[in-house]
């Protein structure tokens, strides 16, 4: 029987730094604090310190940040949110349920991020846009200088749900610098909560009170509403799991870029390419992310391949076969979802997105994965490949 791999597996994790965790749980339960408190407040600050950022507003999720920050933004109907067409759903959810439109771009085809040009592409055109969302997808830092230049007065908000830790081409750690930052805390991101939350990076005062305010239902003080607000609080438990979680990232990020290396050369010597060099033009079909320059760091909270359209189901299904968990990130851009039919997108619109939809796959990159799993999965991504 083969080696199994998993796409993810935290129990490894777990049992790791078991005793830490169940201590931390243990005391927000010996403090019967659940709600807000000392234990969110102190992951604030350390989240905030570990990205170099000015202040943390923790909140119930990702989702939930860009919902806040947007709603900070005043963000409303009628007015327009640019986004990227290719990455998790709340970007541009997030935008809509607040009644204003999703407007997207397409994404850099070596990257998968979105670049100053397909947003200014995006932005022709558009009034009332309140808002430009670049996204750093996969935990890959995107550079922003050129992006600032194209959005002139529009505020950015980076998407940094799956990039905690990340730095891009400039040295620049995300969470570092003006512009709001929205995290998460999903379990599968490189520092998971046991459960739901997210956390939001600002350092402008005024706009950090608006957002305390706001996710406690506009509340200020308490029960007095001036603004229209939700339940949006992290709680106790996320917060002091987070907290025993946290001394451990750069480790996991470490492992992380190891297993990547490894999966990089592995293809390369296989005859691979990295993705900067288009899937026609030779060698084995598959392209691997492009390796950061020094000192861009990718946390690679996803290793993302690239394959011929007409095999990447197929090989999808050979590595079910073989035991390996895989994952389309994502299999639909957002500008074909059909919640977003209204909104007029059509196929060809944005083509990289399209492609990218079509020819992504993510291999297992968990840090605890043992060599004979790394070897298990690129002898049966070449040998289907080859
Ligand atoms: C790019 C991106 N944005 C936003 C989110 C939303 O985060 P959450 O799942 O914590 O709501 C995610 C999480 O999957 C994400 O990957």
């Amino acid at each position: 029987m083969s080696v199994e791999v998993p796409l993810l597996d935290l129990v490894g994790q777990y049992e790791a730094i078991r005793g830490e965790l169940d201590a931390a749980v243990a005391r927000v339960a010996a403090s019967q604090r659940f709600i807000m408190g000392p234990e969110v407040e102190a992951l604030e600050r350390e989240i905030a310190d570990y990205c170099g950022a000015g202040e943390g507003v923790g909140c119930a999720s990702g989702s939930e940040a860009l919902l806040l920050v947007y709603m900070a933004l005043g963000v409303g109907p009628g007015d327009a949110v640019v986004c990227p067409s290719f990455t998790f759903f709340s970007t541009a959810g997030s935008v809509a349920r607040l009644g204003a439109r999703p407007v997207f771009a397409d994404i850099d085809p070596v990257t998968y991020n979105v670049t100053a040009e397909t947003v200014a592409r995006a932005l022709e055109g558009q009034p009332r846009v309140k808002a430009i969302v670049p996204v750093h997808l996969f935990g890959q830092a995107l550079e922003l200088a050129e992006l600032e230049a194209v959005a002139g007065e529009i505020p950015l908000v980076e998407d940094a749900a799956q990039a905690i830790g990340s730095v891009d081409g400039t040295g620049r750690r995300v969470g570092q610098g003006a512009h709001p930052v929205c995290l998460s805390f999903f379990p599968s991101k490189n520092l998971g909560a046991w459960g739901d939350g997210g956390m939001i990076l600002a350092s402008d005062p005024d706009l950090v009170k608006r957002l305390q305010i706001l996710r406690v239902h506009g509340g200020e003080p308490k029960y007095y509403h001036e603004v229209l607000g939700l339940n949006g609080r992290l709680d106790a438990i996320q917060a002091a799991v987070l907290r025993a979680k946290l001394p451990h990232l750069e480790s996991w990020h470490a492992g992380r870029v190891a297993n990547a290396a490894f999966y990089d050369a592995s293809f390369k010597s296989a005859g691979a390419a990295a993705s900067d060099v288009p899937l026609d033009q030779g060698g084995l079909p598959l392209r691997t992310p492009l390796a950061p320059k020094p000192p861009a760091r990718h946390i690679y909270n996803q290793y993302v391949i690239r394959v011929p359209e007409d095999r990447r189901d197929a090989l999808r299904a050979h590595l079910t076969e073989q035991r390996i968990g895989t994952e389309i990130y994502y299999p639909v851009p957002l500008h074909l979802q059909g919640c977003f039919a209204g909104l007029g997108g059509r196929p060809g619109d944005l083509p990289h997105a399209e492609a990218a939809a079509r020819e992504t796959l993510a291999l297992p990159i968990y840090p605890e994965l043992t060599q004979p799993q790394l070897e298990h999965v690129v002898e049966a991504v070449v040998g289907f490949l080859s």
